[in-house]
């Protein structure tokens, strides 16, 4: 009889050790994978960030193949409307749920993914899998791409390999890293390029490289006790592109950094600069990235000894983000030099 009743257990032990599927928490922030419009053929002029996070849910029943989903609303914005305190938001309620969640997948517009996936990449304090996703149509339209993304994003966050990876970016059967992926097409589904980690075949997750800068659990960057951050804005550089008006506007309205995009390797106006060696003299930090899309920006060892930081292979947009993170642990220009080197 004790025999039996050990065999019982033991039975019903199993069946539930087989039926344990990770955890995975989805955070929704809008964008055109929750985006709608009457017309199943548009896929411009539809508007993102209507749908909330259930809708996405109950739209791959698949999910429940690949993991226990539980669905939170953070925001729902188109994601060029994005802001600090929703990213404060995001990242603070991140940090809670990793201790009780296998992997987060937070769905997000494409617009500025590439920002938010950068700053969750330095700001995040586990090795657990976050994965952020969007769509490039809207989920009304023929073909949309989000029920795709969306299956691939949960299959990664709940793939045990998927931990120490650092924030990624799961796109048209991509995984990109958060510090290198940029969008690269305006339209098409194939929007994201750089930082390419590996793939997602049928559900099945493939590695084929890996980020070798700090992210996450080994930065030096705490949010968990910020309400606000720096501001920090970015100048574009142009022909012509003398005048030192928009600098100085910038500067004297509370900006504390600035990112310039500078041409080719970093250049910038000679009379730009001019104003710019004025502003670091009161304070203003400048990171010195290039408007081309790849390839590291030289700042001159003249120009380290004033003040300019170079922004290495980091977009303009990443630039920025990394720079507003220095400018709440420090003023030190050398130390903020080091951690463009570092992440
Ligand atoms: C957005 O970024 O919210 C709109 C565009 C998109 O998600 O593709």
């Amino acid at each position: 009889m004790r025999k039996l009743l050990l065999c019982i257990m033991a039975l019903f032990i199993g069946a539930n050790m087989a039926e344990a599927k990770p955890k995975v928490a989805i955070l929704a922030t809008g964008g055109t994978i929750a985006g709608s419009t009457d017309s199943k053929l548009a896929t411009t002029g539809y508007t993102a960030g209507v749908l909330g996070v259930e809708v996405l849910i109950q739209a791959v029943p698949e999910l429940k193949n690949l993991a226990d989903i539980t669905g939170e609303q953070i925001a729902n914005v188109d994601s060029s409307n994005m802001t600090d305190e929703i990213w404060l938001k995001l990242a603070k309620r991140c940090n809670e749920l990793l201790s009780k969640v296998d992997g987060i997948v937070i769905t997000h517009g494409t617009d500025t993914m590439e920002e938010t996936a950068y700053f969750l990449n330095l700001v995040l304090k586990s090795d657990k899998a976050v994965v952020l996703v969007g769509a490039m149509r809207p989920a009304t339209a023929i073909s949309a791409d989000g029920p795709k993304n969306l299956y691939n994003a949960v299959a990664l966050a709940a793939n045990p390999n998927a931990k120490g990876k650092g924030v990624m970016v799961a796109m048209n059967d991509k995984i990109l890293g958060a510090r290198d992926v940029q969008k690269t097409h305006t339209l098409n589904v194939n929007a994201f390029d750089f930082g390419n980690l590996g793939y997602i075949v049928d559900g099945k997750v493939f590695f084929n490289s890996t980020n070798l800068k700090a992210h996450t659990k080994k930065t030096d960057f705490d949010i968990s006790k910020l309400k606000t951050l720096p501001k920090v804005d970015i100048l574009y550089t142009y022909s012509n592109d003398g005048s030192g008006v928009a600098a100085k506007a910038l500067f004297e309205n509370g900006t504390k950094g600035l990112v310039i995009a500078g041409s080719g390797a970093g250049s910038i106006h000679t009379a730009q600069k001019e104003v710019l060696k004025d502003l670091l003299k009161k304070g203003l930090k400048v990171a010195v990235s290039s408007r081309v899309k790849s390839g590291f920006v030289a700042v001159g060892d003249e120009d380290k000894k004033i003040g300019f930081i170079s922004a290495q292979d980091l977009n303009p947009q990443k630039a920025r983000v990394l720079l507003m993170l220095a400018l709440t642990k420090t003023n030190d220009t050398k130390k903020i030099a080091e951690w463009f080197l570092k992440y």
